[in-house]
This record gives structure tokens, sequence and C-alpha cells, in this order.
């Protein structure tokens, strides 16, 4: 039986996490964290992105601490050079021509893959699918990225907040949630593997559309609302605006970092701002203030822990959405411990 889901579960290595923004991986090694273990980030004059454990094989010195040569990383400790698959080519104590020991090698991730402006890295072999979001290829969409956050918090819990239908009139009464609909409609959550994605259309106030000022629409308006969720912690949000137009995707990218604390990237991809970066600063300032709402109940979990076993808490119909995390998570938790007691 699988009780619950810490950010430090063995199960969650055999998946994709972001590691860092894709701005991040530079010729500049730089170290980011990930399920309790610091990687070094770096990029190749040509362009190429090396992630390995920060840890130099000699003395365990910090690899992000050293100076990249082209495709290769330099030891700031004693100048041990690795190429681009992490093999030792230069021990410089031992002069030009010696024989270099077999395990001056340096540990890599699993997976490393770039998309939507973000590193992703899968530490041992990934049981889910790299994520995508379709809309960050859609040059009729303009990006703004949110400040990175880093909080006290469950990356599963986290996950079942932005998930959660029933909390916008209470939690975010602040901001977008006052006047909000209090009864969550109908809607299907449909699965695919790892991933599901949920739908519904709901009635609310436009006060966004230039329209209403103008008297071209209404101020009560339609919108449909695709959550898209890819196993373990990528969430989007995908809002069109049915009777104005447009549409305003929401990505939340989270990183269970050690057992508890997580870093959030989060983007806003919209096609309703006019290019303006005026309106997509607004836009940005907005939604930090809804994460806040959200981020100042979610950090203050007593036990940092998201159930999986269904029986544990009380569910009704309006957390169809957050259930299925619960399975998707608890399959994975099975699929990944199975395949770990075959390889034992
Ligand atoms: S610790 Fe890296 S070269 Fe010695
Ligand atoms: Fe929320």
């Amino acid at each position: 039986m699988i009780d619950g889901l810490r950010n430090l579960d063995p199960a969650l290595r055999r998946a994709w996490h972001p590691l860092c923004r894709a701005t991040d991986a530079t010729v500049t090694p730089r170290a980011f964290t990930l399920l309790g273990q610091n990687y070094v980030v770096f990029r190749s004059p040509e362009g190429k992105v090396r992630v390995f454990v920060d840890r130099c094989p000699h003395r365990f010195a910090p690899l992000s601490l050293g100076t990249c040569e082209g495709a290769s990383i330099r030891c700031a400790y004693h100048g041990w050079a690795f190429d681009q698959d992490g093999v030792c080519i230069e021990i410089p104590a031992l002069g030009p021509d010696a024989t270099l020991p077999p395990r001056a090698k340096l540990e890599g991730p699993a997976g490393v893959y770039e998309s939507h402006a973000m590193i992703f890295v899968a530490p041992d072999a990934p049981l889910t699918s790299a994520p995508t979001i379709a809309s960050a290829n859609d040059p009729s969409f303009q990006r703004g990225d949110l400040p990175v956050i880093e909080t006290r918090a469950s990356a599963g819990l986290l996950a079942d907040n932005f998930l959660d239908m029933a909390h916008f009139p209470f939690i975010h009464a602040g901001t977008f949630g006052a006047g909000e609909a209090r009864e969550v409609p109908n809607y299907t959550v449909t699965r695919t593997g790892y991933t599901f994605e949920a739908v519904y259309e709901h009635d609310f106030a436009h006060r966004e559309d230039p329209g209403v000022a103008a008297g071209i629409r209404p101020l009560i308006q339609r919108r449909r609302l695709t959550y898209r969720y890819n196993a373990p912690f990528h969430l989007e949000l995908a809002i069109e605006f049915l009777d104005a137009g447009g549409s305003n995707v929401f990505g939340f990218f989270i990183v269970p970092v050690d057992d508890e604390n997580v870093r959030i990237y989060s983007s806003l991809w919209r096609n309703d701002l006019d290019g303006s970066k005026e309106r997509m600063d607004e836009a940005i300032k907005f939604e930090m203030a809804v994460v806040d709402e959200d981020l100042s109940l979610q950090s203050r979990f007593e036990v940092l822990t998201l159930p999986l076993n269904i029986i544990e808490e009380v569910h009704t119909r309006a957390d169809k959405i957050t259930v299925e995390l619960r399975r998707v998570l608890s399959d994975l938790v099975t699929a990944a411990r199975e395949s770990a007691g075959q390889a034992s």
C-alpha cells in the first residue's frame, strides 16, 4: 500500500523534472538542486547543454566552481578536465602523456532535454514522457516568465493545489476569486499514460476585455479551461476566451528540491496582449499575486506529504481531477518500485 508522496520519494528519479531555465545554461557553469542532488549545468559554445552531478570524481569538489573550455569543463581544485561526455581528458599533475584512471568520469543524469525554454533532467531512466507546451512553439503567443520561487512546500501538494478548482472563491478572494461561482461545474478527465487532461466551460466576468468597456460585448462571457498534467509535476492551464477571443496559457513547473523545499518555474503564454510588454508585465504581476495567495497556505502544511491512498482523505465529485492526480502518481510510484524490485 502506498501511503503518500514526499519530495524525495525515490520513484521521482524515474521522471522528467525541470532543472533550470534555458537561459541559465551558459558557458559559465552553474549549480541547481533537484531531488537532493546538485547538478552542474553549462552550454558549449555550439549551444549543446551539458548536465552532470556537481561533484568532481577526484576530491568531490563542486564542478560548478570550474570553468568551461569549449565543450569541456575544468575543475577549479586540481584542474582535471572532462570532455562533453564527462570523460577525463587531462590531469595536470600527471603531465601530458599520463594514462588516466578509467574511473575519472563525471556522473550524468539518464536524460537531458530542452523544451519550452526549460532544461529538463531525468535522474534515472524515465517512465514518464518528456513534457511539452504546444503554445510555446506557436509564434502568435508571447511568453512571460514569473520570478523563480523557492519555498517550503510539497511538490505533490502544490500540483494538487494547481489542479484544484474549488478553492478559487476562498484562497483567491483577493485576486480573481472574488465573485467566482462556488459550485464547480461537471467536467471530464481523460487520462493517457502518466498524463491527463480536464476540460470545462463556464461563465465569468471578463474585466480585462476592452470590448466590455467599449460596449461591444457583455461583461459576463464564456470561457473554456483546459488543464493538462504531465507526471509528476508539470502543469498547464489553458484559458480560451470564447466570446472575446484569445488564449491565456499558464505553465507551472515544480522542482522537488529536498524533503521540505521546492523551486517553482512558471511562465505565461498569451496571444491576446497585442505583443505589449507592459500588458505582459501587468499579467505577470497579477499571476504572482495569485501564486502568493496559494503559497501562503501551501507553505504552512504541517505534513509535507501528498496522500496517495485514496481512502485516506474525503473526496467529492468536484475533486475528480485531483483524485486522478493521486492515481497517476500512485501508478508511477508502483511502477518505479516494481522495476527497482526486478533490478535487485
Ligand atoms: S577535486 Fe576536482 S580536480 Fe581535484
Ligand atoms: Fe490557486
